[in-house]
């Protein structure tokens, strides 16, 4: 295991400061430490066979709605036992410090606010929330009886999770204030996300064409690395928490 102790540039620190305008872009790799797989790790146990990729899609949920249904499930439940960890928590005390803040994330587990972001964007919807696949609507109660997916009460089409499936649209306005907050933030970071997945891989792009300093979190080289004016290599859980509190050192 590598010990040697994340350095955080002090010039980095200063900049983060004195920014007037900071966004996060989050991926799975900022939930890892809290226990919840990343999407192109190995599954292990009972999924491993299965490739995400291909259970994440209209097409995988028509050919065979009960299996993407209880990999949902599965999922809903890993998530509700999981808590954010001390990375989650050093974006809640960002927040509360720049001026201005938002945050961005693809994750679909509610941990950031969770954890009590307040600003958050979520591009690819919540595994928590469940809508009709008909009608698109949100269902809060149905019946169990045992099918699954479950019916909904209103039309008797199938449920299914309110995410984002590969293929599909993200939610227009989601997709629209996540652009803006990228264009308007004078630093940008990147974290837990291996930025390959379309639009959300260009927002650190985006950022950079309008001026903002790119930093790139995470445990190894993406497509951002090259354009990153900071690359801080080390878990989002330590190295997070080491720049907050390299910025806003807490009071003695
Ligand atoms: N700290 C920082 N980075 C980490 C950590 C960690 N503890 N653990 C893993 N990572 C990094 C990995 O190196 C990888 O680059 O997190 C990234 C996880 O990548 P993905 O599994 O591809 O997740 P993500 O980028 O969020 O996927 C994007 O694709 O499958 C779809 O809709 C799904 O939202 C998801 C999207």
């Amino acid at each position: 295991m590598d010990t040697t102790p994340i350095r955080i540039p002090a010039e980095l620190v200063a900049k983060l400061r004195q920014a007037e305008s900071v966004a996060v872009l989050t991926g799975a790799g900022i939930s890892a430490e809290s226990g919840v797989p990343t999407f192109r790790d190995a599954q292990t146990g009972l999924w491993a066979r299965y490739n995400p990729e291909e259970l994440a899609t209209p097409e995988a949920f028509q050919r065979n709605p009960r299996l993407v249904w209880e990999w949902y499930e599965w999922r809903r439940q890993l998530v509700s036992q999981a808590e954010p960890n001390p990375g989650h928590l050093a974006l809640v005390e960002m927040e509360r410090r720049a001026p201005r803040f938002t945050l961005i994330t693809q994750n679909v587990d509610g941990l950031h606010r969770r954890a009590g972001s307040r600003r958050v964007i979520e591009l690819h919807g919540n595994i928590v929330r469940t809508i009709c696949s008909r009608e698109r609507l949100v269902v809060e109660q149905w019946e169990e009886t045992g099918e699954k997916p479950p019916r909904c009460p209103r039309c008797g089409g199938f449920l299914r999770p309110d995410v984002v499936w590969f293929g599909e649209m993200l939610p227009a306005h989601a997709l629209q204030a996540a652009i803006e907050a990228a264009r308007e933030a004078q630093i940008f970071f990147s974290v837990g996300t291996s930025a390959v997945v379309q639009p959300a891989a260009s927002l650190p792009f985006e950022a950079v064409r309008h001026g903002a300093t790119l930093v790139e979190i995470n445990l190894e080289e993406t497509p951002v690395t090259p354009m990153a004016h900071y690359v801080l290599r080390g878990p989002a859980g330590v190295v997070l928490p080491a720049l907050v509190e390299a910025t806003w050192p807490p009071d003695v």
